[in-house]
């Protein structure tokens, strides 16, 4: 059994100290930390973007996981890359041409992620998942923190895993969106072996981040 690893998302941190969060999730035992890149056009919702990500790289050695919710994304892979990311996941609605995309961001060095939205059928990405190192299944809508965790996308999870384990893949499954202490259980019997959390790490007992990530791992 893989071991669970938290990605917590500093989308529910604290802009204004996204320097000291890092910081924090890192001493309390976070593995990598998920930022969540937002153009309001591809989701209606803006973050930040490479300038931010390079000023925060000097904060933690942990990995970035780089989650972009842009499109058109291709022409802004190298930037992200250069920016200081380690995973970089894209939705393939948001590229021209897929392959090239995949193939950029692992010429540049990278890990590559591709990110499935609650409609976004495994089939899309299906003849790729022998040359990515990652699946991002959302399980809320893209765009927001603080979502409800949509629980009919655990079956895509377990089709996923199917087809993982079936074809002795490599891929990790991440899972991203409304993940809490109750079905942190579900996503990871159904074969996720990465959570993405936000509000919970963050919010959850008095923001005691460390607890929080432990529960999760659970
Ligand atoms: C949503 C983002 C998620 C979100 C997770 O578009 O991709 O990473 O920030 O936050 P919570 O855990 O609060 O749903
Ligand atoms: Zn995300």
């Amino acid at each position: 059994m893989k071991k669970i690893l938290i990605s917590p998302s500093i989308l529910a941190g604290d802009f204004s100290q996204l320097g000291k969060d890092i910081q924090k999730l890192e001493d309390a035992g976070a593995d990598m930390i998920h930022v969540d890149v937002m153009d309001g056009h591809f989701v209606p919702n803006i973050t930040i973007g490479p300038p931010v990500i390079k000023s925060l790289r000097k904060y933690t050695d942990l990995p970035f996981d780089v989650h972009l919710m842009i499109s058109p994304v291709h022409k802004y892979i190298e930037d992200f890359s250069k920016a200081g990311s380690d995973i970089i996941t894209i939705h393939p609605e948001a590229t021209e041409n897929l392959k090239d995309s995949i193939d950029l961001i692992k010429s540049l060095g990278k890990k590559v992620g591709l990110s499935l939205n609650p409609d976004t059928p495994i089939d899309k990405i299906e003849k790729y998942l022998d040359q990515i190192d990652l699946v991002l299944v959302m399980t809320v809508y893209p765009g927001f923190g603080g979502q409800k965790f949509i629980s009919k996308v655990l079956k895509k999870i377990k089709n996923l895993k199917n087809i993982k384990d079936e074809n002795k893949f490599r891929f990790d499954i991440e899972v991203d969106g409304g993940v809490n202490f109750e079905n942190n259980k579900l996503a990871i019997e159904a074969g996720a072996n990465i959570l993405v959390s936000g509000t919970t790490i963050f919010k959850n007992n008095n923001g005691d981040i460390k607890k929080n990530i432990n529960l999760l791992r659970t």
